[in-house]
């Protein structure tokens, strides 16, 4: 017997590719839905074990639904989608930028603030002045106002200490962030983000710290998921960024990386040749970067968010991605400089209205593809044997996720089948 049974609901499933699931899609008039979203109406989910047990049209069933499973709920024809997936921020902060948001209005640009020692180090200094408890209660309202949107998993990564005792600090607070808010939080190292300002002209000295000091304690200590790297004129250059990933490769970390966001520096290359798993920003990734992402199964982690704050100009190459099939995810990069965004959803709007990217995209972009970019194989679908992280909507259709600006909130989550309802569910 199942624990749980979820009826009267319609799922997209965001399984078409692959492998089918063994039942028919099909829109109420018997008209077949095509589409990536692998749309299953009057559906059923049941539930065992924090792992989905079966999906599929509420007809197929088995049996009469009390006597599949221990406890029954029927949902009113809500929508259910997997639990959304934020795979790319840096909410572990001290301190905030208002003051440089006002100098960006002024005209100064993002690279003119970093090279005067604004930007990522100023944040950096307010972390580093920042303890444990301090970071932690910020971190909480960030997630909490994400998780209220449908995220059952968000990557965090470090990059504000930039140095051990620091990076540590982000670190356990990123730990501690899941439990309280049932979410299920993934850890990336970024130590190689800015030089810090004791380092400042000594940038191959700060990246010696990191491989020979930084990176193999935060391996044995098992702190992170993946190690990742921001590669720009004003960051760290090819050659530094090969040698953080020479070195989390060798402590058995995969890496991704801050690629061509402000200029085209080859990072989507790059990151493609150490079998990266996402490849982030890329405003000014060529043609032949989509192709070497492709040939490695590198996700392109699009940011609208950041795009937008700093007034970007420049799209991704989205249809090289199309043309390349290269797996676009969508993040918010929610952080206090370039995009100090703690709403997935309106994330998703952007994508849509300023990439040009289509809903479908953008919601397997959430889901599926955003746990590739993970390397998470046990979520982001619904589908036999994936994790129960679902999330429940009261929408008439998907797309509505990706049309309103505000106001929306998810009328309930599950994380691995424990459930959490909000006020409308
Ligand atoms: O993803 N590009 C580099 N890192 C962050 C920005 C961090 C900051 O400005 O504080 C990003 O946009
Ligand atoms: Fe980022």
């Amino acid at each position: 017997m199942w624990e749980q049974l979820w009826l009267d609901l319609n799922v997209a499933t965001m399984a078409s590719e692959g492998p089918p699931l063994g039942v028919d899609e099909g829109s109420a008039d018997g008209i077949p839905e095509a589409g990536p979203l692998g749309i299953i109406r009057d559906a059923a989910i049941a539930v065992d074990n924090g792992r989905i047990a079966w999906v599929g049209r509420r007809s197929d069933l088995p049996g009469a639904p009390e006597t599949l499973a221990r406890q029954t709920r029927r949902m009113s024809g809500m929508w259910v989608t997997p639990g959304l997936i934020d795979c790319h921020t840096h909410l572990v902060f001290g301190g905030d930028r208002a003051r440089e948001f006002a100098l960006r209005l002024a005209g100064a640009s993002y690279e003119e603030i970093a090279r005067a020692g604004g930007g990522i180090a100023s944040t950096v200094a307010a972390t580093r002045a920042a303890d444990e408890d301090t970071l932690f209660q910020g971190a909480m309202k960030r997630v909490g106002s994400l998780a209220a949107e449908g995220v059952t998993t968000v990557e965090i990564k470090s990059g504000y200490g930039l140095d051990l005792a620091t990076e540590r600090r982000m670190l356990a607070v990123a730990s501690r962030i899941g439990a309280p808010t049932l979410v299920d939080v993934r850890r990336t190292f970024l130590g190689a983000h800015a030089v810090p300002p004791e380092y400042r002209d000594r940038a191959d000295a700060y990246i010696d710290l990191v491989v020979e000091e930084m990176l193999p304690a935060i391996a044995s200590e098992r702190l992170a998921d993946a190690v990742d790297a921001f590669g720009e004129s004003i960051a760290f250059s090819p050659s530094q960024v090969e040698r953080v990933f020479e070195q989390a490769t060798a402590c058995g970390l995969p890496v991704k990386l801050h690629a061509d966001q402000l200029s085209d520096q080859g990072g989507a290359a790059l990151a493609a040749r150490f079998n990266a798993l996402s490849a982030d920003h890329l405003e000014y990734t060529t043609e032949a970067g989509a192709e070497a992402m492709a040939a490695a199964g590198t996700v392109a982690v699009l940011l609208p968010g950041a795009f937008y704050t700093l007034r970007e100009s420049q799209c991704p190459p989205i249809a090289a991605f199309r043309r390349h099939g290269v797996p676009m995810a969508v993040a918010t990069d929610c952080n206090p400089g370039s995009s100090p965004i703690e709403s997935l959803l309106t994330t998703m709007n952007m994508a849509c209205t300023l990439f040009r990217m289509t809903t479908e995209e953008v919601l397997t972009g959430v889901t599926r593809h955003a746990a590739a970019a993970l390397g998470l194989h046990d979520r982001g679908v619904v589908a036999p044997g994936m994790r129960a992280d679902l999330a429940f909507w009261s929408v008439a259709d998907p797309a509505e996720l990706c049309y309103r600006i505000g106001g929306r909130v998810s009328a309930g989550r599950l994380l691995a089948g424990r459930a959490l309802w909000s006020r409308d569910g």
